[in-house]
């Protein structure tokens, strides 16, 4: 325990509670610059419950979002591993890790990542279509989403139409819409407007929370700290702070 009454980093590799939607041990992360390398997560060991919400805070440079793109599969560690609803995901081949995020993984990304080309509806679409759900069906199935969040009427527009939280928007609803078992959001509500921010966090804990889901967020925004079940900080690369309330510097 630290001074915050913080558990930090206390279990040794391997000690993955069979339970835990995510136990990553060990996590190492270098990035290749010019001529050195710099390490960006330095032997992260940590447990994602599952039915909870939890926060990663931390500067902006800290590695939150290196550390859940590790932890949700798309991103390999240099070293260390991790387990999703207790499958080694970085011992999987190719071909299965990018199946076993299509049906267990939904990643709200930081820049949202929407194909220019195709309209809101079937960018929400993607991960059903990806699936082999008919189109229609997957376009209709998108389109609950996008009334949900408040942006059914923008359907059929194209992403360079919409505005920024528009956009944040489609992104969520191409997250959630295969019901994945656990969903990894970078900065979920960064270009929303408060009511706007309140409406995709009641549908995150509508769909995400759930006895054998488990939902991740990063965010710096503070006005929904109070909706985490959970808070991890994250300063250069390690865990600094791990439980209910904010760490005291926040
Ligand atoms: N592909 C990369 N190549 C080199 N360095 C990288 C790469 N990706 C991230 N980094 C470095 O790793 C560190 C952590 O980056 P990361 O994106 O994880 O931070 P973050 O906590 O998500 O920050 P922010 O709040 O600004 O999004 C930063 O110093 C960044 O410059
Ligand atoms: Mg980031």
């Amino acid at each position: 325990m630290n001074a915050a009454g913080s558990i930090v980093g206390t279990r040794a590799i391997g000690g993955c509670d069979p339970e835990a939607a995510i136990c990553a041990r060990g996590i190492v992360r270098d990035f290749e610059a010019g001529q050195s390398t710099i390490r960006v997560l330095h032997g992260i060991d940590c447990d994602i419950r599952p039915g909870e919400m939890t926060y990663i805070v931390g500067e902006s440079g800290s590695g939150k979002t290196t550390l859940i793109s590790i932890m949700c599969g798309i991103l390999y560690p240099t070293a260390g591993e991790v387990r999703v609803f207790g499958t080694d995901i970085y011992k999987l081949s190719d071909s299965d890790l990018v199946r076993f995020r299509l049906h267990n993984i939904g990643f709200i990304f930081q820049q949202y990542n929407l194909i220019p080309s195709i309209d809101a509806a079937a960018n929400a679409a993607v991960p059903l279509i990806a699936q082999g759900v008919p189109r229609e069906e997957a376009r209709e199935r998108a389109k609950v989403l996008l009334e949900r969040l408040n942006i059914g009427d923008q359907a059929d527009k194209l992403p360079r139409q919409l505005s920024g939280g528009q956009q944040q928007r489609v992104a969520i609803a191409r997250a959630l819409v295969h019901a994945p078992r656990l969903v990894v959001c970078d900065e979920p509500t960064a270009a929303l407007d408060a009511s706007s921010g309140r409406r995709v966090m009641d549908l995150l804990r509508e769909v995400a929370i759930a006895p054998d889901r488990a939902c991740i967020i990063v965010t710096h925004d503070n006005r929904i700290f109070d909706l985490a079940d959970r808070i991890i900080a994250l300063e250069d690369g390690r865990i600094t702070h791990d439980g209910t309330a904010m760490p005291d510097d926040h």
